[in-house]
């Protein structure tokens, strides 16, 4: 069993040389850890899809240290990024632009589009200032399954997977957000949201000032998948307390080991501790998880969508 203390560091400088050696990084941001590379490094953005067992067609974004570093990723703004970079970055959304020639095919599975972001994290931040170039990450789990907030999940999911030779985990404690970022696709018109997260459409229509609209056509994005975000354990929505009820008493009846999940009266902090909840009813041997639903507003719009697909079967 390899020890922690082979991978993880909380010394920025280490992980700028291990990402400038060609290896990669989990790294914490305000949202979920990714699995970085350094972005315009094609051999050490392959190995990101290796690690995590993810289709080369499922692009990655792009983190970079700031709005005024966007030269050479896309190629030309449209109308209403910059007014949603100055509102909402660094944070947690990410915008689909054109690309620019800087960004490589293998980030973008060949797309015409590229996902940018600006995360919130101080070390990540620092981190992308010492590099001064942008890096490549999607969330540091294996394909499919649910997103790591902790070094604890990060280790878990992918700790046997990293080499201690050149690879490491930046510590940056607990995600404060705990979902990933939303994404918005500024290439259509109006502006798609492709994935919810903590700054909903809403939010994002006021500063556009202007109409939004949910994913239409084929899947754009994996995160659409319709299995997505899943634990081990089959879970049961409800959507009143009743059905709660009734769901862990059909269950219990049945013979499984039942949990459940109730944080409907703390959203940010159910957010926060979304993926933890399931790991830890995988880790107690729970066999079923009946979760409360919140209403869909605000982050409520997120959380259903997490919880919908990761009870997908
Ligand atoms: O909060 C987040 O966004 C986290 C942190 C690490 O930044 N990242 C993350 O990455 O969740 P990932 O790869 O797990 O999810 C990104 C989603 C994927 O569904 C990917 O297919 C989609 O964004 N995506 C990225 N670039 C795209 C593009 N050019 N066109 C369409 N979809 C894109
Ligand atoms: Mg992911």
């Amino acid at each position: 069993m390899r020890s922690r203390a082979d991978l993880v560091t909380r010394d920025v400088d280490e992980a700028a040389d291990a990402l400038l050696r060609g290896g990669l990084v989990a790294v914490p941001t305000e949202t979920v850890y990714g699995l970085a590379a350094i972005a315009d490094d094609p051999a050490a953005v392959s190995r990101i899809f290796e690690v995590k067992g993810r289709p080369a067609d499922h692009p990655l974004i792009v983190h970079l240290a700031g709005a005024d570093r966007l030269d050479g990723w896309v190629d030309g703004l449209p109308a209403g990024a910059l007014d949603l970079a100055l509102a909402c970055w660094p944070g947690p959304l990410t915008m689909l632009l054109p690309r620019g020639q800087r960004t490589p095919d293998v980030v973008t599975g060949g797309r015409p589009t590229v996902g940018l972001r600006v995360p919130a994290h101080p070390l990540t931040s620092r981190l992308l200032e010492i590099l001064d170039t942008g890096l490549a990450a999607p969330s540091a789990n294996r394909f499919g399954k649910v997103s790591p907030t902790t070094v604890e999940h990060v280790l878990d999911d992918i700790g046997e997977l990293l080499d201690p030779s050149r690879d490491r985990i930046l510590d940056g404690g607990p995600c404060t957000v705990g979902l990933e970022s939303t994404i918005v696709d500024l290439t259509a018109s109006p502006p798609q949201v492709l994935r919810a997260g903590a700054i909903d459409a809403e939010t994002i229509g006021r500063i556009l000032e202007g109409p939004v609209v949910g994913a239409e056509g084929p899947s754009r994005a994996s995160g659409m998948l319709e299995r997505h975000y899943a634990p081990t354990c089959r879970l049961v929505l409800a959507e009143s307390d009743e059905a709660a009820n009734t769901a862990i008493r059909l269950a219990t009846d049945a013979g499984e080991s039942v949990g459940l999940l109730d944080r409907t009266d703390d959203l940010v902090e159910a957010a926060r501790r979304l993926y933890d909840d399931l790991r830890m009813a995988d880790r107690s041997g729970k066999t079923v998880l009946v979760v409360r639903l919140p209403q869909p507003v605000g982050m409520g719009i997120a959380l259903r969508d997490r919880l919908t697909k990761a009870a997908a079967r």
